[in-house]
């Protein structure tokens, strides 16, 4: 029996300038730029192994064997990379995240990255980082951002082959902590693929867009000379509008829960007092809070007084997808 086997780890992301819609979305060519940093002390660490014997993928997440769309959504995934590789063989493939998945912790970046570099090495595919971070895009577009290292920016490009992300400061570069308040572990009713295909439905989309440049710009200064402040203002911002553009799609994406916007109006209160911090959501009712180092144990003390929070991740800023040895 021929067996051709890797392992990858891969950490998710917390974008500060979002992604929110395709120009393409089969091939998940984002409408706009975005900036994100990698978490490190979460990951998915993912094992393809291609067995000739196999008559079809298997496919198996935290020990439990996964079939339906989950299943379906891997397999669409592996038809690019044996495509790309020139080969039939079909494969087993056991991922495991020490987070929970689909509560707007990006579980698919993570699941994605690692797959990527899995898949690719096992196949024999040697692939360069942006090839990663394009493959990585076809099965969850901030997948891409999950490839470099530290901080991250995705160029949307306008092609399968210029749409991918770069690293843009190492993780070493800025001491940014992000404290994801989990306010439910209920798996999120419109996942993001679904959410993507409805922004346009929103009249305030076009307005977001057209206001990305300015947005990325700012963020990208403020992380190049460590500005907390012109990064929070912006990051909030970026992510308010975002959910505006959800709260006014048709059918409506409603994500936010009591607690989330309790923790965002603490979140600027502290602010006003003085210390860095800034809220950011996903397609999720968690809330992303982002401080320095310093200030990290102080603002979970803070959080853990407040009620509904479910539970509190810590991360800071983290390594790009590898290979692992087992
Ligand atoms: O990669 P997807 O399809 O799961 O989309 C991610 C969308 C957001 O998390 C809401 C924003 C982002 O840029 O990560």
């Amino acid at each position: 029996m021929k067996k051709l086997s890797s392992s990858a780890i891969a950490h998710p992301n917390i974008a500060l300038i979002k992604y929110w819609g395709n120009k393409n979305q089969a091939l998940r060519i984002p409408v706009n730029g975005s900036i994100s940093f990698n978490l490190d002390s979460l990951f998915t660490k993912t094992e393809v192994t291609f067995i000739s014997e196999l008559t079809s993928d298997i496919l198996f997440i935290n020990g439990h064997e996964t079939t339906g769309l989950g299943l379906d959504r891997v397999v669409s995934f592996l038809n690019i990379v044996r495509e790309q590789a020139g080969t039939q063989s079909f494969a087993k493939v056991n991922s495991e995240n020490n987070f929970p998945v689909g509560t707007g912790i990006a579980s698919s970046a993570s699941a994605f990255a690692a797959l990527s570099l899995a898949a690719s090495n096992a196949i024999g595919l040697d692939l360069s980082e942006k090839e990663l971070s394009c493959l990585a895009r076809r099965g969850s577009g901030s997948a891409s951002r999950s490839i470099p290292e530290g901080f991250v920016e995705w160029f949307p490009g306008v092609m399968d082959t210029d749409s991918y992300a770069v690293s843009i400061a190492p993780a070493r570069h800025w001491g940014l902590v992000d404290l994801v308040a989990v306010v439910t572990h209920e798996h999120k009713k419109v996942g993001s693929t679904a959410g993507h295909e409805l922004a346009n439905t929103s009249p305030l989309q076009k307005a977001r867009v057209d206001d990305t440049k300015r947005r990325l710009d700012i963020v990208r200064e403020a992380i190049k000379y460590h500005d907390f402040q012109a990064m929070a203002e912006m990051v909030e911002l970026d992510s308010n509008m975002m959910h505006a553009v959800m709260m006014t799609s048709r059918p409506v994406l409603m994500y936010w829960e009591n607690t989330s916007i309790s923790i965002m109006k603490n979140v600027q209160k502290w602010r006003a007092s003085g210390i860095p911090v800034c809220y950011t959501m996903d397609a999720g009712p968690n809330v992303h809070v982002i401080t320095t180092k310093d200030y990290s144990e102080d603002i979970y003390q803070k959080l853990a007084c407040m009620n509904g929070i479910k539970q509190i991740f810590i991360a800071a800023v983290g390594g790009k997808a590898r290979l692992v040895n087992d």
